[in-house]
């Protein structure tokens, strides 16, 4: 197994990729949850096909492990054409893009993932590509330079960001659709959970699977990589089928707890509660106090722990929450720091 706390990472990494690629849904009625955007979708892709135009420009945006890649490559499914596929840090120069963007042909689906990396000269090639289907290429340098027009055949752009925020609104206001995934529901997750088994012969009672799906924090490829770890659990330490009990005994082994926190999450939340009585205190000095570089601690633990509540960021600095203090067996001490007057 990879390092410590890479089980609850929301990122894939590695061999993870291959075996992801076996549990994606390859056509949106395979797709669990994400109700809204699966009718907005279809409904796009639906009106396109009746058209036989290709689809307008789709934008994904969530944060990882949603499903951002899987509606991509199902969209391309769905039209039936190829999906050429790369991403912004991928395109550092312009030209990088012209040569993508030459190489498409009519209704190809171009899948532009991290878009919000991309380098700004590529950015505005792509606002013009995405508009009127040209961009100018620009030989030589200085005075003598010369712009070429060249004709690009109508393609539909997915683009994928985690951080929509840092999309220029220019770009922003090119995609004809945008869709923001949401956290997946618990139910959602144990149908997904209950797919995944099936497609990597699991065998998984409901109870099993309903236990797998709470400690997911929401996401679709921590559910399925928590589900290949207890598999591990099963088939080493019982009888190979994966019941509630097993489920539990293996998370609890593997330290991912009942909310799906894991090592590092309760570590920020203990260090905070103990050491500082609750806040508030810089993140750099709550990072040397878990042992961690400060990027982890604000990166990969605070999301999650803000996103249930359990720690807030103020202007003053971190601070606990009730439901921190409780989930620890605590009682915050009398005149804690609840953040209760911060209105950020
Ligand atoms: N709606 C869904 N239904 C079933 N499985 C899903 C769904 N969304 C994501 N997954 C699974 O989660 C994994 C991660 O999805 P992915 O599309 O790579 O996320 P993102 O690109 O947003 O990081 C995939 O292997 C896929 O099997
Ligand atoms: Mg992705």
């Amino acid at each position: 197994m990879d390092a410590d706390h890479s089980l609850t990472a929301a990122e894939a990494e590695g061999d993870e990729r291959a075996v992801e690629a076996a549990l994606r849904p390859r056509s949106l009625d395979e797709v669990v949850g994400q109700r809204r955007v699966r009718d907005q979708l279809g409904l796009v892709l639906e009106a396109a096909r009746l058209r036989e135009r290709a689809p307008d420009h789709v934008l994904l945006s969530g944060p990882p492990g949603l499903g951002k890649t899987t509606l991509a490559m199902i969209i391309a499914h769905e039209m039936g054409v190829p999906l050429r596929l790369t991403s912004g840090p991928a395109i550092t120069h312009a030209g990088d893009l012209a040569a993508i963007l030459s190489g498409l042909n009519e209704g190809d689906v171009l899948f532009i993932d991290e878009i919000h990396r991309m380098s700004r000269p590529a950015e505005e090639m792509l606002y013009m590509a995405m508009e009127d289907f040209r961009v100018d290429v620009v030989i030589g340098k200085g005075p003598g330079a010369t712009a070429i027009p060249l004709e690009i055949p109508p393609f539909t752009l997915v683009g994928a960001t985690t951080r929509a925020g840092l999309l220029p609104g220019p770009l922003r206001d090119r995609f004809g659709f945008t869709a923001q995934l949401e956290f997946y529901e618990a139910a959602d997750l144990e149908t997904i959970v209950g797919r995944s088994s099936r497609l990597l012969g699991v065998e998984l009672t409901s109870a099993g699977g309903t236990e797998i799906a709470s400690r997911s924090r929401g996401t679709p490829r921590i559910a399925n990589r928590l589900l290949r770890r207890v598999r591990d659990y099963a088939q080493v330490r019982a009888s190979g089928v994966v019941t509630h009990e097993v489920a539990e005994r293996a998370l609890d082994l593997y330290e991912v707890d009942q909310l799906g926190l894991d090592r590092l999450d309760r570590g920020v939340i203990d260090v905070l509660c103990r050491r500082f009585g609750g806040g508030p205190v810089g993140v750099s000095t709550l990072a040397v106090a878990v042992g961690e570089e400060r990027e982890t601690v604000e990166e990969v633990a605070e999301p999650f722990l803000v996103r249930i509540g359990f720690l807030a960021r103020t202007p003053r600095g971190r601070i606990a929450t009730p439901a921190a203090w409780a989930h620890l067996g605590l009682a915050p001490p009398a005149g804690a720091d609840l953040g209760l007057f911060d209105v950020e």
